[in-house]
């Protein structure tokens, strides 16, 4: 009953130019995928150029990042209309690497998911511990953290738009994979933390060296509903694989 998403983020790679290329290449890979959904998130320049180039296929378009406000003299941030008007369905928020370097906190997650529904954006909340975590037993907690606070407030039809993704740090660009035994405990659990009107629906992507030659055993597991791919989603036909798993 849930549709496998796989989403590429592209992180800061790639130009315009690039990137249109990269759409381009990968659209006639995957053009025959029905039962899944495709999603890819450029950096905010290119957005509105991958979308014309995605125009007419199966793949859809997300940002990176979203700001709360509408409008004003926020400098460098984009909002949610902008990201609606460049073509955008989906936005990540909350990625490892916007806490790590950025700053970014369970409070300002669940403020930029809030906007993202507010501007009717799908949220892709991302959630995942580090290795220091793990290794002091404290994984559970903080992906409950994470999750429960990330995703405060919220009513069951907002809860119907939001896909989680579990990226476990020591896993991102490491090529150090979860085991699919370590991925689907963690998103048993974190399945176990939803609402109940959603618990069946919310879709959870796994994150961190997802790669063609593991996606399958990943995908196998109850819990995981699709991935979020970095590195392996920069190389069409890598992605490709992955898509068609
Ligand atoms: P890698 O696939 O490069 O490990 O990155 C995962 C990730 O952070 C996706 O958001």
């Amino acid at each position: 009953m849930r549709k496998p998403l796989l989403a590429g983020n592209w992180k800061m790679n790639k130009t315009i130019d690039e990137s249109v290329a990269l759409v381009k290449e990968l659209a006639p890979l995957i053009k025959d995928v029905a039962d899944r959904e495709v999603l890819v998130c450029p950096t905010f320049p290119a957005l509105k150029s991958v979308a014309d180039a995605a125009a007419n296929t199966n793949i859809m378009l997300g940002a990176q990042n979203i700001f709360w406000e509408e409008k004003g003299a926020f400098t460098a941030e984009v909002s949610g209309p902008m990201l609606v008007a460049a073509g955008c369905k989906y936005v990540i928020i909350g990625h490892s690497e916007r806490r790590q370097y950025f700053g970014e906190t369970d409070e300002t997650v669940n403020k930029r998911v809030k906007a993202a529904l507010k501007f009717n954006l799908l949220p892709i909340v991302c959630v995942g511990e580090t290795l220091e975590q793990r290794e002091a037993n404290e994984m559970m907690k903080v992906v409950e953290t994470q999750v429960k606070e990330g995703t405060k407030d919220l009513s069951a039809d907002e809860w119907k738009k939001i896909t989680i993704a579990y990226e476990p740090v020591w896993a991102i660009g490491t090529g150090k994979t979860a085991s699919p035994e370590q991925a689907e405990e963690v998103h048993a659990f974190i399945r176990g933390l939803l609402p109940a009107e959603v618990k069946d629906s919310v879709r959870i992507l796994y994150g961190g060296s997802m790669k063609p030659d593991n996606v399958a055993d990943l995908m196998a597991k109850e819990n995981i509903d699709g991935g979020l791919i970095g590195g392996a989603a920069l190389k069409a036909a890598d992605f490709a694989a992955i898509v068609k798993y």
